[in-house]
C-alpha cells in the first residue's frame, strides 16, 4: 500500500495518507534543546545496555507519576523504541513452541516477532460488539500449559479500545490462576485517551502480578518523538536482566542524545501533552462524524490512541466506480487509494477482517478531504446491496 501510494505521488498524484501511525505534531523544543545540549556537553560516548542513568530516573518518576507504578531502577529498560522491548523480552524468553496470547485485532510486531522465533502466535477474537475489548473468558479459553505470554495493548492500535480499571481486574483475576504466564502490557498509547480515564495500567489494578507483568511505554506517541527510538520498560528485575543481555549483543546501547532529549520530555511540564490530546479528540469526532456519513461503512467511538477502525461489511460483495470488485478489505483499500488516492490499512494486516484502519494524526483539512473522498468513494459502489 505504502509503495504503491509513494509511486502514485511521485506520479503527481494528491494522495492522502492515513496509513501511517505518526503524530503530525512536532517534538516539543525541550527535548531538542536537551538533546543538543547532552551532544555539547560531551555526552557521545557508548551509554549503559540499560539506559542512562538520568533517563532511568526520569522514567521511574513518570511511572510513579502516571501510572502509580514503583519501579526501582534495576526493574527499567531502555531501548530502541518500544518495538525492541517485544523483541528482547520474547527473545529472553520463548523457546520453539512456546505460545503468545494475543487479542485480535493487533498491531502484527507481536505476532510476527513471536513467529520468527519459533513461538506461536494465539489470536483471540475481540469482536466489536465488545468494544474490540478482550472478554475474560476468551482470555481463559485460550491458555494453554505452552502459553508464554500474553499481551495486552491498551489504548489499541488499530481499534483505539482501552479498559476500566474493573475491566482489567477482571483479566487480572483470569491470569492469577496460570501463575505461568508472563503479561506483555504495551501502554505506548497511555496518555491518548478521551474518556477521561486517563493512565491506568493492569500493573497498577492487580499488583500481586508484578513478578510477571512487563509494562511498556516510550516517547514516540505521546511527545511526538518517532524518530528518536526511544521505548521504556518496567518489570521484574530477573527479566530485566535477561532482556538486558539479549540488548547488548542486537544493538547495544540506546543514542545518549535520544536519552537525554527523552529525559528532559518526561520531567518538563506536561500542558504539552495535554494540547495534543486535546487535538485528537476533536479530530476523531471530526472523523468518526463524516465516517458515518459513507454508506457501508460502521464506525465505533474508540477511547483512546488515534485511530478508528470501522467495519466495511456493507461496501463487501460490490464494484468500485472504476469497476474494480470489492472482495475484500484489502480490495477496498487499494480500490480507494486507486481511485480517490487515499491510503489506509486493510483490517487483514491487523488479524481482523473486514475493516480498515484510519490514523487521525494528521491535520483537520486533510481529513475532511480524505473522509469526503472515502464518502464518495462508498456512495459511488456498484452492485448488489445498492439501495
Ligand atoms: C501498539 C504499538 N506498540 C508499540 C509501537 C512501537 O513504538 P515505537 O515507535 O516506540 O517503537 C507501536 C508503533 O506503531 C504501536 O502501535
Amino acid at each position: 500500500m505504502s509503495t504503491r501510494a509513494r509511486e502514485m505521488r511521485a506520479a503527481g498524484h494528491n494522495v492522502i495518507s492515513l496509513a501511517i501511525g505518526e503524530p503530525d505534531f512536532a517534538t516539543p523544543p525541550v527535548a531538542i534543546e536537551a538533546a543538543h545540549r547532552a551532544a555539547l556537553d560531551g555526552h557521545t560516548k557508548y551509554p549503559p545496555v540499560d539506559g542512562t542513568p538520568a533517563l532511568k530516573a526520569a522514567i521511574q518518576r513518570k511511572f510513579r507519576r502516571d501510572q502509580r507504578l514503583d519501579f526501582a531502577p534495576g526493574q527499567i529498560m531502555v531501548s530502541n523504541g518500544g518495538k525492541q522491548a517485544i523483541f528482547n523480552a520474547f527473545a529472553a524468553t520463548l523457546d520453539d513452541g512456546d505460545e503468545v496470547v494475543i487479542p485480535a485485532p493487533y498491531w502484527s510486531s507481536y505476532a510476527l516477532t513471536a513467529q520468527f522465533l519459533g513461538a506461536v502466535s494465539v489470536p483471540v477474537s475481540c469482536p466489536a460488539n465488545n468494544g474490540f475489548r478482550l472478554r475474560p473468558e476468551d482470555l481463559d479459553a485460550a491458555i494453554t500449559p505452552r502459553t508464554k505470554w500474553v499481551v495486552l495493548n491498551a489504548p489499541n492500535n488499530p481499534t483505539g479500545a482501552a479498559y476500566t480499571a474493573e475491566q482489567l481486574a477482571a483479566l487480572a483475576a483470569v491470569l492469577r490462576r496460570h501463575p505461568h504466564i508472563w503479561v506483555f502490557s504495551d501502554e505506548i498509547y497511555e496518555h491518548l485517551r478521551y474518556d477521561g480515564l486517563g493512565s491506568i495500567s493492569i500493573a497498577a489494578v492487580a499488583p500481586d502480578l508484578a513478578e510477571r507483568v512487563l509494562v511498556m511505554s516510550g516517547v514516540s506517541k505521546t511527545y511526538a518523538m518517532t524518530g528518536w527510538r526511544i521505548g521504556f520498560c518496567g518489570g521484574p528485575p530477573g527479566l530485566i536482566r535477561a532482556m538486558t543481555v539479549v540488548q547488548s549483543h542486537a544493538t547495544a546501547g540506546i543514542s545518549t542524545l535520544g536519552q537525554a532529549a527523552a529525559a528532559a520530555v518526561l520531567d518538563a511540564p506536561q500542558a504539552m501533552v495535554g494540547e495534543m490530546v486535546a487535538a485528537y479528540h476533536r479530530r476523531r469526532d471530526l472523523v468518526v462524524g463524516l465516517l458515518r456519513q459513507a454508506p457501508g461503512l460502521t464506525c465505533a467511538v474508540p477511547e483512546g490512541a488515534f485511530y478508528v477502525f470501522p467495519s466495511i461489511a456493507g461496501c463487501i460483495g460490490r464494484a468500485s466506480a472504476g469497476g474494480r470488485a470489492i472482495e475484500t478489505d484489502r480490495d477496498f483499500a487499494m480500490a480507494l487509494l486507486e481511485e480517490q488516492h487515499v491510503a489506509l490499512v486493510h483490517g487483514a494486516a491487523f488479524g481482523m477482517s473486514p475493516y480498515v484502519r484510519i490514523s487521525y494524526a494528521t491535520d483537520d483539512a486533510a481529513l475532511e478531504e480524505a473522509c469526503g473522498r472515502i464518502i464518495r468513494f462508498c456512495q459511488e459502489l456498484k452492485g448488489p446491496g445498492v439501495t
